[in-house]
């Protein structure tokens, strides 16, 4: 998506070896307007597949989900949860996700009542380094005998290997900015 990338080489800011940070329009201020191209787009990737509800995780992703879901005919927005609020005490499914960036572990989790059998299920999320997080959401989403239709990423940075996994694992992946490398804090896209 070249407005993406323009937008990641306008504003993005190279953190160490492996960061990116986007704060101005991602992950901590939202670029409105602009996440709404992101949710058309993941419509265009994903124009064949049929959806019936998008599955995220807690914080970032969810302001993507909601606008992607827009354009899916405004199938309900899913997000996995972190912590166990003690609302959660009904039948969930889990996993865990080791965080690259941060070095923690969360243990994900999704009420069984949101995934359902037979539920088409679109994955999205803002980043794909490691893929953890999206690994345990294609595991809840098949624990429940859904099927993964796709995982959409705003952002892949595609030399930590997230991708190759999911594909591995038989998921359709499509990310909207996918970047080879950094060198010298510059970004070089695929
Ligand atoms: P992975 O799931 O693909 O393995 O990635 P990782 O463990 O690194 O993800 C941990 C968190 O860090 C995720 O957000 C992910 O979106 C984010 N992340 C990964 N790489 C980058 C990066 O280069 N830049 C930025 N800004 N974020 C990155 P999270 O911890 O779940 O936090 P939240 O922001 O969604 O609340
Ligand atoms: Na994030
Ligand atoms: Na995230």
């Amino acid at each position: 998506m070249e407005s993406l990338k323009q937008k990641i080489l306008a504003e993005g800011q190279v953190l160490g070896e492996d960061i990116l940070k986007v704060d101005g329009f991602l992950n901590h201020q939202i670029d409105v307007k602009f996440m709404e191209e992101i949710g058309k787009e993941f419509r265009k990737r994903f124009a064949d597949a049929e959806v019936t509800r998008i599955l995220t995780v807690e914080s970032s992703g969810i302001a993507i989900a909601c606008e992607a879901a827009k354009f899916f005919d405004y199938v309900p927005v899913v997000f996995a949860k972190k912590a166990t609020p003690n609302t959660m005490a009904e039948g969930c499914y889990s996993a865990e996700a080791r965080s690259f960036t941060k070095g923690t572990v969360s243990n994900l989790r999704v009420a069984k009542r949101f995934l359902q059998p037979g539920d088409k299920v679109l994955i999205v999320d803002d980043f794909l380094a490691s893929g953890e997080a999206s690994i345990a959401l294609a595991k809840m989403v098949r624990k429940a005998g859904a099927e993964v239709v796709g995982v959409g990423t705003v952002i892949e940075k595609q030399f930590q290997g997230g991708s190759a996994k999911l594909r591995d694992m038989g998921c359709r992946v499509e990310s909207l900015a996918v970047i080879k490398k950094f060198e010298n804090g510059s970004i070089l896209f695929e």
